[in-house]
């Protein structure tokens, strides 16, 4: 049995929530995917603050790092110690009659289970993606389980044979449909401020953290489309997409950026190997 759900551990057939779940039929939830290398926690900490903070934004009262233990316990029950894996937390407001009003006694649901990921190789990947308008919401910064607008951007990018779409509001690069996102312009990186308009990614802090290190400049300021012609790397990040260079860019069917060097991303992707292995 190896997922948790509620303070009893399920097979994956026997898990079920209520047709009432708030997360089911409202989106009235939130989550997280945290990495495990071979067993070994990455930002772990950083995950469950940022879960936290998705929480207390929806203003659901419950501490995250109560989960910490049935993290690695989700782990242990499918043997996912020697082996790349990631952990799947959702935190749903509950279960209620329908309404908007959200009655005074709820009770949070949790779900939470482990699974593998291929996490190795990411070296050798490179991305074509598309652009396109970022319909999503202006709270970006809350992981919600409400991602519609991210899976119909990234259903897009796929059908027309690209890997991620790249989310652009008002002309300005916001970030991948499911990556944070990153731009080289005269050796310094850029990538959009924290704020509602994108989720405060781990992955990118890491990235900025390994830069301050590096000496490589970072600024958080937003890319306009207009400026690509300046642009020499592009790279997108994640917990499972890691740090994977961007080869091209087409925007309403017009190629608008075709990578021009690469050897900032290389040297981020080698001390991220160094660091998450
Ligand atoms: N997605 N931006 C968006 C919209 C994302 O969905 C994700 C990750 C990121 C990268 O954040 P982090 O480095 O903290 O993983 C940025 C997760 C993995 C998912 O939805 O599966």
């Amino acid at each position: 049995s190896e997922v948790y759900l509620n303070g009893k551990w399920l097979k994956p057939d026997e898990a079920y929530v209520s047709v009432f779940d708030r997360a089911f039929m409202f989106g009235d939830g939130v989550y997280e995917v945290t990495p495990f290398y071979k067993g070994k926690a990455f930002k772990l900490k950083e995950h469950l603050k940022r879960l936290q903070y998705s929480l207390d934004q929806i203003q659901v009262t419950f501490d995250a790092f109560s989960l910490e233990n049935l993290m690695y316990e989700a782990l242990d029950r499918l043997n996912l110690n020697e082996t790349d894996a990631a952990v799947y937390i959702q935190v749903s407001r509950g279960a209620a009659a329908r309404s908007h009003f959200i009655p005074e006694k709820i009770e949070t649901s949790i779900l939470l289970y482990a699974f593998p990921v291929a996490l190795e190789g990411f070296e050798n990947k490179t991305w074509e993606v598309m652009a396109t308008e970022d319909k999503r919401w202006h709270r970006c910064d809350i992981k919600s389980t409400a991602l519609l607008a991210n899976v119909m951007a990234n259903e897009e990018a796929i059908a027309a044979g690209f890997a991620e779409n790249l989310l652009v509001r008002k002309g300005y690069f916001t970030e991948g449909s499911h990556s944070s996102l990153f731009f080289v312009k005269y050796g310094v990186l850029h990538t959009h401020p924290e704020g509602p308009e994108i989720l405060s990614g781990v992955t990118r802090a890491e990235v900025i953290n390994i830069c301050a290190d590096l000496n490589i400049k970072v600024v958080e300021k937003a890319v306009h489309i207009d400026e690509l012609v300046e642009v020499d790397e592009i790279f997108v990040t994640g917990t499972t997409t890691q740090i994977i260079p961007i080869s091209s860019i087409t925007h309403k069917n017009k190629k608008v950026y075709t990578a021009r060097k690469d050897s900032i991303t290389r040297k981020l992707q080698k001390v991220f190997i160094e660091r998450t292995r």
